[in-house]
């Protein structure tokens, strides 16, 4: 008899969690967004971004791949008083898409904590919320022996790489919590945090490259309690201003840089902007404190 019971209370509570599953499920296949846009989870419709460095380069790229994914707005946030060409021709492109989405240029120093805070606010007051934020504003610095850097070449490299990414990071996140959004934050780390650079030797960025995999661990289990994820993405070599500029001056580099990786070749921007949309958008929503590898092979071996 107590077997027969026990048999019934399982089959019931089995019974109401199949129930419960249907129910979430049936739910989430009826979001109006998907069923409009077609990208399912991977859509950002409404979202508002950030992107520091997004006049050009990794960052513009992922202010392009947002607003193709559907978002209301992304603010790119970078040195220059005025945006350059590239920033120009992304907008027209963004334009004859079609949609509401709009690119919006902020001349910020990321090492400017108090600057940047206030920004971050602005924006976010304005669009009545923060969703997304890449933390993408780097430099390389100089490249030289271990033995002969000085204080200052690690002041310089580690205040952008280190503090700049902290600061934006941190500036989005209170913006997040400010309005309730479960945002998504994405911080440029590099291969160059995980392993040496054949024949590069850029300890100081190396080094701030380990901390900001490390930022993004640290960060992600502190904010995962307010619903908000943080991820470091760490591409291999990609060609961009950053890379173009040094096979200019050393066209050994295009070589040295291919062979490394399986696919004897660099990275295309194009080649980030899935990985980015995914970390951004709810189809990444189970994963947080990752450091995602995107580099053709390099490290595999
Ligand atoms: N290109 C690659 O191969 C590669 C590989 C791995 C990681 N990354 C990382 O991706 C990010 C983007 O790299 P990229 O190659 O597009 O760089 P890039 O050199 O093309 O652009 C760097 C950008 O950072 C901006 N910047 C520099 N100092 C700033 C400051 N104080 N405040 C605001 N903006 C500032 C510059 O104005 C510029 O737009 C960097 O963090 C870089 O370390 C690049």
């Amino acid at each position: 008899m107590a077997h027969l019971i026990l048999l019934a209370i399982l089959r019931r509570s089995q019974i109401s969690s199949i129930h419960k599953n249907g129910v979430s499920l049936a739910s989430l296949h009826s979001t109006p967004a998907i069923q409009r846009d077609g990208l399912g989870d991977f859509a950002l419709t409404d979202r508002v971004a950030i992107v520091t460095e997004g006049n050009r380069g990794l960052g513009l790229e992922a202010a392009l791949a947002f607003s193709m994914a559907g978002s209301r707005a992304v603010y790119c946030l970078d040195l220059p008083e005025k945006p350059g060409e590239d920033w120009n021709a992304a907008r027209q492109s963004i334009a004859k898409l079609g949609g509401a989405g709009r690119l919006e240029y902020v001349t910020t120093d990321v090492r400017d904590q108090k600057r940047l805070l206030k920004t971050v606010e602005e924006i976010a007051t304005k669009e009545g919320r923060m969703d997304v934020c890449v933390t993408a504003a780097g430099i390389s610095g100089a490249a030289r022996p271990c033995l002969e850097y000085t204080e200052e070449d690690l002041e310089e490299v580690y205040a952008v790489n280190l503090k700049g990414v902290f600061f934006a990071a941190q500036a989005a996140a209170k913006q997040m919590d400010r309005f309730q959004i479960p945002g998504s934050i994405i911080l440029l780390a590099s291969i160059a945090g995980s392993v040496a650079l054949k024949h590069t030797p850029v300890l100081p960025y190396n080094t701030s490259k380990a901390a900001v995999i490390q930022m993004a661990r640290v960060m992600a289990c502190e904010l995962a309690q307010k619903n908000i994820r943080v991820n470091s993405l760490s591409p291999g070599f990609i060609e961009t201003p950053m890379t173009t500029a040094i096979i200019s001056a050393r066209p050994e580099f295009q070589a040295i840089w291919s062979e490394q990786s399986f696919m004897n070749r660099l990275g295309k921007p194009r080649e980030l902007r899935g990985i980015m949309t995914w970390l951004a958008s709810d189809a990444s929503s189970f994963c947080t404190g990752s450091n995602i590898v995107v580099d053709g092979g390099y490290t595999a071996w």
